[in-house]
């Protein structure tokens, strides 16, 4: 896997984020199982509930064209290190136990985890 250039990619959908009310852009790139690469930015709204991570956009435009198995995710902030929301991390786990995630920032600095670490246990449905 290409870690380098799934954060390059995650870097350059930030650089589109939509954020004229927090003015924090994230950019995010998933890699699914077919080995391509969906990106997406943060989307904001004047109602800002309704605001969609950048996580979700990429995840969704992957799902959209068919691509349900993702491997890894990269997120990429501007300032310190962040994590993955909690809204997100249940959005990762639908798609894929074993997923990555890599989070990096414009400096360079990177950690790598998985989604079983963030959310163990995460929600199935199951009846
Ligand atoms: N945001 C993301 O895009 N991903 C995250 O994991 C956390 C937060 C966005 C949502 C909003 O546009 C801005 O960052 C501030 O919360």
């Amino acid at each position: 896997m290409n870690i380098k250039r799934l954060i390059n990619e995650a870097k350059k959908a930030r650089n589109r984020a939509y954020s004229p009310y927090s003015k924090y852009k994230v950019g995010a790139a998933v890699l699914t199982k077919g080995g391509n690469i969906y990106s997406g930015c943060n989307v904001e709204n004047a109602s800002f509930g309704i605001t969609c991570c950048a996580e979700r956009v990429a995840i969704f435009k992957a799902v959209s064209e068919g691509e349900k198995d993702i491997k890894a995710i990269a997120v990429v902030t501007g300032g310190k290190l962040t994590s993955v929301c909690g809204a997100c991390r249940q959005v990762i786990a639908e798609f894929g136990k074993d997923v990555k995630i890599i989070m990096a920032n414009v400096k360079g600095d990177k950690k790598v985890t998985t989604i079983a670490k963030l959310l163990p246990d995460a929600f199935k449905l199951k009846r």
